[in-house]
């Protein structure tokens, strides 16, 4: 047995035993998940994050271990004695769920936080110039931050900040129809002193030469995600633009570039259904061939949620998984966004996070979503929290859901209690085990590719 992935070192120490009774039972653990192509065989602990090579004999020998228990004698003679040390093996009375929840208050109890809040999200608008036909914000009130609301913002900033570099995530409706705004908020921060750095959600059909320069330099933007839809006869039709003559694939190309040249990190999302699906490897294509010499440019696959709850959703993510292969075939960058999946988290997303993140609206009310959930603001920047019993709920850590306790994949998704989230689905589970394996076969190709080399 070799370890080939060392996993979160954290969490190994928290969990990995010196000790264990050589009278009890003994059996593979639910937080394993094995994988074999072209004869490697691979085991992942999705509470560790270690991953481990076995040879063919360990192999057969770890697979009695999934069907029933057997004595440490077998365990010893079998060589399998490491993997009860990491804790891929356990006795046959350790409770997974319990387990978790330890890891998760002591990493809890390491990682002090300084007060004061890290990240922003802010709506500089809810308008926008796109009418895309899968938008989750049809139908939302078009308001566009005032100046009053843009100073006053300024100032809750350096009232509730924490007092290290501070981010500010840009989002919309289109955050770049209030570039405006952000280039005033920004400078003001700068002219205080307070250090921050930028990121923004956008369909850069607007961004010009020059705003990509403001960008870099006054808004420290780092990180664009933008939203794509495949070549421009589906890209058109499914952004159906206001101004198509304006704001087209080709304009959003072009900023593209204005973009990677400022060296500013972007990741491509290229949102797909069952409609477009068929056309995206084609595209795959065409952006490699645009994009495929920058470094700062990756790429990533994204169900639209209205596929997320259909009954086409496992296949879909299949042909994603595909596609996917496909992008490492020709050498296309991937997002980093899709590996942090796998590891444990202490949160899923800013909205189980609210001490350290908060979304303000254009008229500078508090959420705790980007996706602004009706009836669920607890404040606004002019008079605080004006809601404390929402707040508190909000805050609240949940209980583990019952499906989840018993789930391989519950290190990934974290205590949050998703139902009602606009992320988590019914074949969360499924998902997470393609992804598991296209991560575990990315690591077979990598070790064959080092033995044929
Ligand atoms: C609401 S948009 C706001 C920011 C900006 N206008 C844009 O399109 O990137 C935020 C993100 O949600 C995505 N989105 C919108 N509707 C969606 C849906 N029904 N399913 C999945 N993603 C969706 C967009 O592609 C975009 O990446
Ligand atoms: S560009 Fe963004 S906000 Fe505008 S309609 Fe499309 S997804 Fe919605
Ligand atoms: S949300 Fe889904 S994948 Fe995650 S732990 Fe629960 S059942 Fe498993």
């Amino acid at each position: 047995m070799e370890i080939i992935k060392n996993g979160d070192k954290k969490v190994v120490g928290i969990i990995s035993k010196k000790s264990f009774p050589d009278d009890a039972l003994y059996r593979a653990s639910g937080f394993v998940y094995s994988y074999a192509e072209k004869g490697i065989y691979l085991l992942r602990n999705t509470l560790t994050g270690q991953v481990a090579k076995l040879t063919e004999n360990e192999c057969k020998a770890f697979e009695q271990l999934t069907k029933k228990s057997v004595s440490y004698t077998y365990v010893s003679e079998n060589e399998l004695t490491e993997l009860v040390k990491l804790r891929f093996i356990v006795e046959n009375d350790y409770s997974e769920a319990a387990q978790y929840k330890q890891v998760i208050e002591i990493l809890n109890m390491m990682s002090r936080k300084k007060p004061g809040l890290k990240a922003y999200t802010i709506l500089p608008t809810t308008g926008c110039n796109a009418r895309c036909i899968y938008c989750y914000e049809q139908g939302i009130k078009t308001v566009t931050m005032t100046r009053k609301t843009a100073d006053r913002l300024i100032e809750y900033i350096c009232e509730t900040r924490r007092d290290d570099e501070i981010k500010l995530s840009w989002f919309g409706g289109e955050p770049l129809l209030g570039h405006e705004t952000i280039t005033y908020i920004c400078q003001a921060l700068r002219d205080r002193g307070v250090p921050f750095r930028s990121e923004m959600v956008t369909n850069a059909s607007i961004m010009t030469r020059e705003m990509a320069s403001t960008a870099k330099t006054l808004w420290n933007l780092k990180k664009m995600q933008i939203s794509l839809d495949g070549m421009p006869e589906d890209y058109e039709k499914r952004k159906n633009y206001y101004l198509p003559d304006r704001h087209n694939h080709e304009t959003v190309i072009r900023a593209i570039h204005y973009l990677a040249d400022e060296c500013i990190e972007i990741e491509l999302r290229v949102n797909f259904d069952r409609e477009n699906i068929s056309r995206i490897k084609n595209y795959l294509d065409f952006l490699k061939a645009e994009f495929g010499k920058y470094e700062n440019i990756y790429v990533y696959l994204s169900l639209l949620l209205q596929e997320k709850y259909s009954d086409k959703c496992v296949e879909l993510y299949h042909e994603m998984f595909e596609l996917q292969k496909y992008m490492r075939r020709i050498g296309l960058r991937q997002s980093s966004k899709e590996k942090k999946k796998l590891h444990i988290k202490m949160n899923y997303c800013m909205a189980d996070s609210m001490d350290s993140s908060i979304v303000i609206d254009p008229q500078g009310n508090f959420y705790h979503c980007e996706h602004l959930p009706e009836n669920k603001s607890w404040g606004n920047i002019f008079d605080g929290c004006t809601d404390k019993e929402l707040y508190e709920k909000l805050k609240k850590p949940a209980l583990i859901d019952e499906k989840c306790e018993s789930c391989t994949f519950l290190p990934y998704c974290t205590p949050f209690y998703k139902h009602g989230c606009p992320g988590w689905f019914d074949h969360c589970a499924q998902y997470m085990g393609m992804k598991t394996e296209y991560s575990l076969s990315s690591i077979i190709s990598s070790l064959n590719k080092e033995t044929q080399e």
